[in-house]
């Protein structure tokens, strides 16, 4: 921003425009980002500004601009130069806007990197009943989550993965615009969590984006149309900054595997390394790979047959130990077990992911506030899947916990109850109620057709 910009900016002026229904101009977006970020626009003059434009909207010349205001309000990496054995690194980044039992960026990058890319990956935490990657990766022992950038660059390297957290410089205005966001009922607008996400993305500096969209109970978007507005946007911003996107819709109305949690989901995506574990999450991991191969320009190599060979396990544990880890190190486990069993013979006819991640989160996977503790054995298996017949006191679901004592059992029992409300066994002779309806991948939006 000019400096007579910055002297000229008036904030109520802006939040009146949008207020109003008018387009903002681009001068008007870079000074108000950039003047929040620094502190010399107030916390109640964005919390308006935002609510003014999740009423309104903006246009895509306003998000594109708010987006790169935000990129901007930081630093940037750059993946785009790595080499390894005198030959260029594609780097390729993915992103998933959230699931339940969601694990696949623990098997992913690791997958990728053993097809010949670069997978350079700055993930988040839970928060609420969706899971993050780094709260699931720290349950194995010793491995730390902050990886510097020269290290990381040495990572990629060596061993071709590494999933880390952000740096504090790493778009710092969408770090603040978040934790107001979520204080103030303006999560959820498409150009907000677009230019969030993106804002990021951009900055991470891969050569190109591969996004999993999740759709229904359990995900941000519950709804296709929305889902599908939120991907075309974040496609559109990551052409216009030079990132080549693509984004596929997935549907989250039934958790993925078995696992929800973090150590749980943790041993269950080592299953899947091994060439094993639960066909949807395989599968969702093998599809993500051949969008981000091909994004990297890799179209010779096929992520199925090296997840089958174990390929993939072994830059799993070179990823694992890179950052501190020891992948043949016991998991922790649980101090309480409680098993869910149906009550009577039938069909399992629903799942419902937003319960199975709540009851995850109530048994203390997740957390209340930020920055609090997860606890690490936190989580639930499930034993059935969506179809499976069941006998009256079979085995519905493991819970898990840490806690003990009184605590323990309140986290059981509320637990319980709302795994018991979201596993529906239908009763043979009798029409299901309303089931899932976005399962599987859904759509892809990108700018050249399917590899
Ligand atoms: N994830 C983000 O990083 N930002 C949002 O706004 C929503 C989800
Ligand atoms: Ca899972």
């Amino acid at each position: 921003m000019s400096a007579a910009g910055a002297a000229g900016f008036d904030p109520v002026s802006v939040i009146a425009a949008k207020r109003d229904g008018r387009e903002l101009t681009g001068g008007q977006i870079d000074a108000a980002i950039a003047a929040y970020t620094s502190g010399r626009m107030a916390e109640e003059q964005m919390a308006a500004l935002l609510m003014a434009v999740y009423l309104r909207g903006m246009t895509a010349a306003e998000t594109v601009r708010w987006t790169a205001a935000m990129t901007d309000s930081g630093a940037r990496l750059d993946f785009t130069d790595l080499r390894r054995a005198g030959r260029a690194l594609p780097a390729v980044d993915k992103h998933s806007t959230g699931g339940v039992g969601d694990t696949v960026t623990v098997m992913l990058a690791p997958l990728v990197a053993a097809c010949g890319a670069a997978v350079p990956q700055l993930s988040g935490r839970g928060l609420g009943h969706t899971g993050g990657t780094l709260d699931k990766l720290e349950a194995i022992p010793g491995w730390r989550a902050e990886v510097p950038a020269d290290r990381m660059r040495e990572i990629l390297r060596e061993s071709g993965a590494v999933v880390c957290a952000a740096g504090a410089d790493l778009a710092p205005a969408d770090r603040k615009m978040y934790a107001l966001r979520d204080v103030t009922g303006t999560v959820e607008s498409i150009p907000l969590i677009a230019a969030s996400i993106m804002s990021k993305k951009i900055a991470e500096g891969a050569g190109a984006l591969v996004l999993d969209v999740k759709v229904g109970r359990g995900a941000f978007m519950t709804d296709l149309p929305r889902a599908r507005e939120l991907a075309e946007t974040m496609v559109e911003l990551g052409a216009r900054a030079g990132l080549p996107t693509t984004a596929l819709l997935s549907g989250m109305d039934v958790p993925l595997g078995y696992a929800v949690g973090n150590a749980v989901e943790i041993a269950e995506a080592v299953e899947v390394l091994a060439g094993g574990g639960p066909a949807d999450l395989a599968g969702l991991t093998v599809t993500l790979a051949v969008e981000m191969l091909a994004a990297a320009g890799i179209t010779d190599v096929d992520p199925a047959a090296v997840l089958a060979s174990g390929g993939a396990m072994d830059s799993y544990r070179a990823m694992i130990r890179a950052q501190g880890g020891d992948p043949d190190a016991d998991l922790p486990r649980p101090r309480q077990r409680e098993t869910v069993r149906a009550g009577g013979a039938g069909t399992v006819t629903d799942i419902d992911a937003l319960g199975v991640g709540r009851a995850a989160w109530l048994l203390g996977a997740g957390r209340r506030v930020p920055g609090q503790q997860v606890d690490p054995v936190a989580g639930v298996v499930l034993g059935v899947r969506l179809g499976d017949a069941v006998v009256a006191g079979q085995e519905l679901a493991v819970l898990h916990t840490g806690a003990t004592g009184d605590d323990a059992r309140e986290r059981i029992a509320a637990a319980s109850a709302e795994l018991e409300r979201a596993l529906t066994v239908t009763p043979p002779g009798t029409a299901p109620g309303p089931g899932p309806t976005h399962l599987g991948v859904l759509d892809r939006i990108g700018a050249e057709s399917a590899p």
